[in-house]
């Protein structure tokens, strides 16, 4: 068992006087498709090798008690009297209960202890994995027969109603349903999607984390929503079967872009070619044309940065910095943007040589040291032991 696990184990038993069921639940990577998963369009994400533990137990106390090891603190509430919290990590667990309760599932009181290794804020997803890891928890001990699907709509209900993210589905559900080795093409209306393998070895995935987060973040982003969401509403005058950008084609688009303002304008542009390329740098991935692939990444950071207007100047430099590297396949921005990482395909024989660059220049042009991840894809959120036997 890790050290993580362990702890967390030797926590429970301290706080209180039992044994969890231990849950693992993964960061994740988006090859490409970002702010389309909201326009019920299509995305290509992978779960990594970084996680949270989470030890989930229930109590005969009627309150849910939780610790998180990494910022070691403790919250406990009363299962009747759920409300906001000011550690913002225990919101989610209040909200996953709330929202189980409006579709009649009650839990009983229960325990958690957690930490993990996924930076927060950085768009890796850690709050997805959180949810999953608590869902996942919950699902198991309270033998509630949810399915993936259904936990991964509570996550997003529970980043809506109580943290104020109007976020897509992406992250939980790739949280839930992730597979070792391979990226999930996730059509986010039907919520089906295809398995498309990627396991070369001569092939990295290196994250590079900005370490900053522009506080701007979730208004900016629920602003970009509220944008995609006006430009279908105008365009539904001419085909009453558009219910959102998905429906939407490239000619109705530009036959119409005057009665639309600039910015609206280029945001449905964007999500329209974004959908485009998630479908060809799928094809790319199937037929491993790893450079092709590449070049789409590059071309989706430009309308991320320059359409969408969802970067910021250092994740720009990171980007810039990279193309100009030796074995960079192709390089972007991922996720919600202002901030948080970059995604690389970086040839493995080059990976040294990249990461010094990247460290160095990212440090010469902006002062601040970049934290670089050799990812691998992992599986999505699981219980690790059903009944963890303690001395
Ligand atoms: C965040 C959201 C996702 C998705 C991405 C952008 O990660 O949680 O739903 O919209 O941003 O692709």
């Amino acid at each position: 068992m890790s050290e993580l696990l362990d702890n967390i184990a030797g926590k429970f038993l301290t706080l209180y006087k039992s044994s969890p069921l231990l849950v693992e639940s993964p960061g994740r990577v988006n090859l490409i498709g970002d702010h389309t998963d909201y326009n019920d369009g299509l995305v290509l994400p992978a779960t990594i090798n970084k996680s949270i533990n989470l030890g989930l137990a229930p109590n005969q106390i009627h309150r849910i008690r939780a610790y998180s090891i990494d910022l070691n603190e403790s919250v406990e509430m009363n299962l009747n009297h759920l409300e906001k919290s000011d550690k913002q990590w225990f919101n989610y667990i209040k909200g996953i209960v709330i929202e189980l309760d409006k579709i009649g599932v009650q839990t009983q009181g229960f325990d958690i202890v957690f930490g993990g290794d996924i930076p927060i804020g950085a768009g890796l997803s850690s709050s997805a994995a959180l949810e999953g890891a608590v869902l996942t928890g919950l699902n198991e001990v309270f033998e509630l027969n949810l399915t993936k699907g259904e936990m991964a709509k509570i996550g997003q209900l529970t980043e809506h109603n109580h943290i104020g993210v109007n976020c897509g589905i992406m992250d939980q559900f790739v949280n839930l349903h992730g597979q070792q080795n391979a990226a999930l093409l996730l059509d986010c209306r039907s919520l089906g999607f295809k398995v498309i393998p990627f396991n070369r070895k001569d092939i990295k995935i290196v994250i590079c984390n900005s370490r900053v987060s522009h506080n701007l973040a979730s208004s900016e982003y629920n602003l970009r929503r509220t944008q995609c969401e006006e430009g279908a509403e105008l365009l539904r005058k001419y085909d009453s079967k558009i219910v959102n950008l998905r429906d939407v084609s490239f000619e109705l688009l530009e036959k119409h872009k005057d009665e639309l303002a600039t910015e609206v304008y280029n945001r449905c542009k964007f999500v329209l070619d974004e959908n485009k390329r998630v479908i060809d740098a799928s094809k790319c991935l199937l037929s491993s044309d790893f450079l092709a692939f590449g070049k789409i990444m590059f071309q989706s950071h430009q309308g991320l940065s320059e359409e969408f207007e969802v970067s910021c100047n250092e994740l720009n430099t990171l980007v810039e910095i990279a193309k100009g590297q030796k074995g960079v396949l192709g390089s972007r921005m991922m996720g919600g943007g202002f901030g948080g990482c970059t995604i690389n395909l970086v040839e493995d024989q080059y990976v040294g040589n990249f990461c010094e660059n990247i460290f160095g220049g990212y440090k010469e042009r902006m002062g601040l040291e970049a934290e670089i991840y050799i990812t691998q894809i992992n599986s999505g959120a699981k219980v690790l032991e059903a009944d963890l036997k303690l001395p």
